[in-house]
């Protein structure tokens, strides 16, 4: 055969491979083997030494003209495959844009977030402003001022984180009262706050304790405030969050800052007072610890105790949470399970 031929051959059978394949990677090798150092083209030319002179530039020509063919019919089948490819790939993408979305996790207040928003509502619309303080809190606040002095041993009941020997992680919400009375223009009106926050106790953790929880504090300073305007208050708290049947009773307690001090229970919500296992068959549940404001905490921030009085409360929402909706463990609250917490989702 001819060296013509031989051309004639391989360009047919290089463009016959060329069209044959359909894949990308292949057209490279198909390049390398067929213009390659190592291929047959090569070889051919190699053998052009031999011809004779009038030969040599016709078949060189023809050789170069193959081997341009070829190139092109390589470079072309690559743009047609990557096109392909790109195409094969916007297909595999396309977004339906009629398809109805996919719904997007909303998160929602925290269930005692939930409790004390409520209260809050609550008291602000009985004229209450709110004060929310530190959840830092000097000594002196946290229990000087609320008539508890150093030796007091009302103190061992609330084991204190102290960041320095007189400041603490507040163990109430008290201290708000001290703050927010010793700067009451009372020529304007009686005061009438609440405080919501969290605090802090060395408590051990169990089933009813965590070292960390929440309270609301209450605080009506005026003239001629009762006792009487302490339980009424106290009706409408229960009443807006446990229910119009339940009833409120005040039981004779001990706290430093309130005297007389009580100790409010509600009618159990779930056996309505007959007496159950979650009221332990007394038909009450223990809610919040109250009292009129002490006259020594009076004067201690400034106020007349022959002037001014009233009444103060202290409520735990994490309690209020657990009664409501029959929380065993204080613990599940703070754990941000949300399989637990999804249960008191608002919307539904
Ligand atoms: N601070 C009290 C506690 O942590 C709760 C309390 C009781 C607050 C009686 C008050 C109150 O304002 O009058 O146990």
């Amino acid at each position: 055969m001819g060296l013509r031929e031989k051309l004639e051959e391989l360009r047919q059978q290089g463009i016959q491979e060329i069209n044959k394949t359909e894949d990308l990677n292949k057209v490279n090798d198909i390049r390398v083997k067929m213009l390659g150092k190592k291929g047959p083209l090569t070889a051919v030319l190699r053998g052009m030494k031999d011809l004779s002179k009038e030969e040599r530039p016709k078949v060189g020509k023809f050789a170069n003209e193959i081997r341009d063919e070829l190139t092109k019919a390589i470079e072309d089948k690559k743009a047609e495959l990557t096109a392909a490819r790109l195409n094969e790939k916007l297909a595999e993408e396309t977004i339906d844009v009629t398809l109805p979305g996919k719904p997007t996790v909303q998160g929602q207040p925290h269930v005692i977030q939930q409790i004390i928003d409520q209260l809050v509502d609550l008291f602000v619309g009985m004229g209450y402003e709110v004060a929310v303080g530190d959840e830092v809190e000097q000594e002196e606040y946290n229990f000087e001022r609320l008539n508890l002095p150093k030796d007091h041993p009302a103190r061992d009941m609330q084991d204190t984180f102290y960041v320095t020997p007189s400041v603490l992680m507040r163990t109430q919400t008290s201290p708000m009262q001290a703050r927010m009375m010793e700067k009451h223009d009372f020529s304007k009106g009686p005061l009438k706050m609440i405080s919501p926050g969290k605090v802090y106790r060395r408590d051990t953790d169990d089933a009813t304790h965590s070292h960390q929880f929440h309270q609301v504090e209450g605080l009506v300073l005026g003239e001629h405030i009762t006792m009487a305007d302490l339980k009424g208050t106290l009706e409408v708290v229960a009443k807006t969050l446990f229910g119009d049947q339940l009833e409120v009773r005040l039981r004779p307690s001990y706290f430093p800052f309130t005297e007389p001090s009580v100790e409010a229970d509600i009618t159990c919500f779930s056996c309505l007072g007959k007496g159950c296992a979650i009221c332990k068959h007394t038909g009450w549940l223990e809610v919040l610890g109250a009292g009129m404001v002490h006259p020594n905490v009076l004067k201690m921030s400034g106020v007349d105790p022959d002037v001014y009085g009233g009444f103060a409360f202290g409520l735990g929402p994490d309690r209020f949470a657990m009664i409501k909706y029959g929380v065993e463990d204080i613990r599940d609250f703070y754990q941000n399970d949300v399989r637990f917490l999804n249960q008191f989702n608002q919307k539904g």
